[in-house]
């Protein structure tokens, strides 16, 4: 038993790595824990802080928004810590999913596999949806107004029918991770440079327009609410494990990546925090509800000049956090179906492209059907609900490995091994209790889902399965 388990462990490790050592992905060693941390923030500054802090605050928290950010902040940062562990485990390029197959078995990598398309299904119509309120903010800007119907679906505002702009973005990323987009550092750091000019740009401009009065009441909302606004905001700060798929390009890894997802994770904490104070300084968080709120604070306190430049900044840095999206979630789908629990005409690679073609096909379908008729708030709370699900099993997977696998080598070890993790664990709970019980729901379907595909399907192709049938 142990022999095969190893024999496969070995057998799927070489697998990966023959597979991030082909052409399209090979990898140098070449990041350090500055490209580390422009990745992460290039992955996570996007439409939570641009879009979503408006919606929380306008309806769950008011200014309250701002402890908000802390608490999930915080719960976040514990979580970071155990997944640079995991992550820093295997010396692969890969995902969540990867590395529990190796470490869990098959069943855990399934369901986190399955909840990671959740996440990624749902993030990236939510995404795409800020995206589309900065894009039509800019055209009103410069007096060209896309109609109603073409601007947001029924559900996403009066008049509407179809989101197009979300469809649109949403393709065009799609068609450019279709041709091997990926990417690139340096692309990369120079939209984030922009993305990060623009929000302190903002932090800059407004303060002085700020009236203390906007901030009373603090707490309109009570606790409740604070709770409410943090398991919502939450999803300002997914993208950090981002950082976690690029180990095996990391120069340093042990000393890069724990500075690659807490750094990037600490620099945007605190851009959140000043930009949610300034935000509801400068105008009544109860007229923050808006598609694009940090323009439309710009407008109300006349600075409309500025409103451009920030509309551009967003948009500039929300389609960065899409294309690592998209990428990352075509490649996820990718790795299952090459370990058989997904059909393998999901894995088939573009002759010419070398990428998941499929997958890519898939991703794109059902991104622009979400993002083009639901809402951004039931959208938002699913990716947050499924996340927050991963965050637990890899909290729990660090404290269960310590104990099964003690001498598997840990480049980077979590401090306070089990209390670290069993906090992350306590504080993501805390979020998940304060997400409304459709979204549990919502959740629950989704897993029953994946185990029945899986054990009608996943179970019995698994390469896994069939390898440990030829070892009998
Ligand atoms: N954190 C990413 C964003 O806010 C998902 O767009």
């Amino acid at each position: 038993m142990t022999n095969s388990n190893g024999l496969f462990r070995k057998k799927t490790l070489e697998m990966i790595l023959a597979d991030t050592e082909s052409e399209q992905y090979k990898l140098k060693k070449s990041l350090t824990a500055i490209d580390l941390v422009a990745l992460g923030i290039g992955a996570i500054i996007g439409t939570g802080i641009f879009v979503i802090t408006g919606v929380a605050a306008a309806e769950h928290a008011g200014p309250a928004i701002i402890l908000s950010f802390v608490l999930a902040g915080l719960a976040c940062a514990f979580a970071a810590i155990s997944y640079a562990e995991f992550a820093s485990m295997f010396p692969i390029a890969g995902s969540t999913y990867s590395y529990s197959y190796v470490a869990l078995g098959e069943i855990f990598a399934w369901i986190i596999g399955w909840d990671l398309i959740l996440e990624y299904v749902f993030a990236l119509p939510a995404i795409a949806l800020g995206w589309s309120g900065y894009f039509t903010n800019l055209l009103a800007s410069i007096g060209i107004n896309i109609p109603d119907w073409a601007a947001h679906s029924a559900w996403q505002g009066p008049g509407g029918l179809i989101n197009l702009p979300a469809i649109g973005i949403l393709l065009l990323v799609a068609a450019l991770v279709y041709i091997g987009t990926r990417e690139s550092a340096t692309v990369n750091n120079i939209a984030v440079a922009f993305k990060v000019f623009v929000v302190l740009f903002f932090i800059v401009v407004a303060v002085w327009h700020v009236k203390p009065v906007n901030w009373h009441p603090f707490m309109p909302y009570g606790w409740k609410g604070i709770f409410t606004g943090a398991a919502i905001v939450f999803f300002a700060y997914i993208g950090f494990d981002a950082v976690s798929t690029a180990a095996e390009e990391t120069k340093n890894p042990a000393r890069d990546l724990p500075i690659g997802i807490l750094g990037s994770l600490g620099i945007s904490t605190i851009l959140y925090i000043a930009v949610a104070a300034i935000l509801t300084g400068v105008v009544s968080y109860a007229r923050l509800n808006d598609p694009a709120p940090v323009a439309k604070a710009l407008n109300i306190i006349g600075l409309n000049w500025a409103r451009g430049l920030v509309s551009i900044g967003a948009l500039t840095g929300i389609t960065t956090v899409l294309l690592v999206m998209t990428y990352g979630s075509t490649r996820i789908i990718f790795a299952m179906s090459r370990d058989g629990l997904l059909p393998p005409a999901f894995s088939k690679l573009h002759p010419k492209f070398r990428t998941p073609t499929l997958a890519i096909y898939l991703i794109a379908i059902a991104t622009s059907l979400v993002a083009g008729f639901l809402p951004i708030g039931i959208i938002a709370e699913l990716v947050n609900i499924g996340t927050m699900l991963a965050f637990v099993l890899v909290s729990i997977s660090v404290i269960v490995l310590r104990y099964t696998q003690p001498d598997l080598p840990r480049k980077f070890r979590a401090p306070g091994v089990p209390w670290t993790p069993l906090l992350a664990i306590i504080f993501v709970g805390a979020l998940m209790a304060s997400l409304p019980w459709e979204t549990w729901v919502r959740l629950i379907v989704w897993l029953i889902i994946g185990l029945i595909i899986y054990f009608s399907y996943g179970r019995h192709h698994s390469k896994l399965a069939q390898q440990k049938q030829q070892l009998k």
